[in-house]
């Protein structure tokens, strides 16, 4: 029977007064189970290591029984270990190491979640193929393929093509503005070749810039890959010269952090992670980190801050 009017003017008790609400679909918002506002930020979702040796060999194993025509992408998702968590690696972001074998194609599709790789381990001729052009996929390179941009993978060359992804999916999970399609004709057609791409950040660039960059630390400098590269993500490349350390204030961002070379130890939260090439660490939102280099290393940083700065919810956490 509907609840009307006069039932709530004659309730003559609280407990009826919950049981009138809760027949028509309102809830009281002075006794939840849980609050809806709080102080500061959770901390809930921990920092996470994935290393590069593991990622490789599980790639390698996945060739053997799953090829192209059967997944999308051969990909493995680097989930946070949190419990009940199966996808994001850190609240906003998800990261996958990737691999196309020599000879393969992974054929072209568009999202509106924005898209970025980082290239591990290839040989020549391995393509991104973005909107019709072929780019260069070399050990280092930094390639986007920003919201609903064609784009597809063709190795062509003789060695497996290894890489990290990294994707907005999960913000986009949580807005609800997701679409995609395959491209009609399976792999883009392609014939042009464009290193120079705005989608492409080389690696031999990143390493020339970071040498005339200024310090920020000693042993320490960093440069922006785009401001920002995608509309939702911003890309950082820290060099720390072997025995710098650098330390990040905790701060509503949300950033995983990949090992484009070099070795050492990362503190986050407290918990401490041996890194080296090719490596994967969450760094959640409100956590401290610390990075020290055992040899100089390369680390690349793909944030929310540009999400973060104009929502205004960029802000320091104090550290806890
Ligand atoms: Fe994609």
């Amino acid at each position: 029977m509907a609840v009307t009017a006069q039932a709530f003017n004659a309730a003559a008790s609280m407990q009826e007064l919950y049981e009138l609400l809760a027949a028509c679909g309102i809830q009281n918002g002075w006794n939840k189970p849980e609050p809806s506002l709080w102080p500061l930020p959770k901390k809930d979702f921990p920092p996470a290591h994935w290393s590069w040796n593991i990622g490789r060999a599980a790639l390698d194993a996945a060739g053997r029984f799953v090829n192209t025509e059967l997944a999308e992408r051969r990909n493995l998702i680097l989930a946070n270990p949190v419990p009940g968590n199966t996808y994001p690696t850190v609240r906003t972001l998800v990261a996958a190491y990737q691999m196309v074998k020599a000879g393969e194609v992974a054929r072209s599709h568009r999202h509106t979640a924005n898209a970025l790789r980082l290239v591990l381990d290839t040989g020549a001729d391995a393509y991104t193929i973005v909107d019709g052009k072929k780019i260069p996929m070399e050990a280092g390179d930094v390639l986007l393929t920003p919201n609903w941009r064609w784009h597809g993978h063709a190795n062509e060359g003789p060695a497996d093509a290894y890489w990290m992804d990294f994707l907005d999916i999960p913000t986009v999970h949580l807005l609800g503005p997701m679409f995609f399609e395959h491209h009609p004709d399976a792999l883009e057609q392609a014939t042009e070749i464009d290193a120079n791409s705005p989608c492409r950040f080389s690696w031999r660039d990143t390493v020339a810039h970071l040498a005339h960059a200024p310090e920020t630390a000693p042993g320490v400098r960093e440069i922006e890959l785009g401001s920002p590269a995608l509309a939702t993500i911003a890309l950082h490349v820290t060099r720390l010269e072997a025995g710098a350390s650098m330390s990040v204030e905790p701060t509503t961002m949300s950033a995983i952090c990949a090992i484009m070379q070099g070795a050492g130890e990362a503190i986050i939260d407290g918990q401490t992670f041996a890194f080296a090439r090719g490596d994967a660490l969450a760094a959640p939102s409100s956590c401290a980190q610390t990075w020290t280099a055992s040899e100089e290393s390369y680390i690349l940083r793909v944030s929310d801050k540009p999400l973060l700065e104009r929502l205004d919810w960029l802000r320091p956490v104090p550290a806890r």
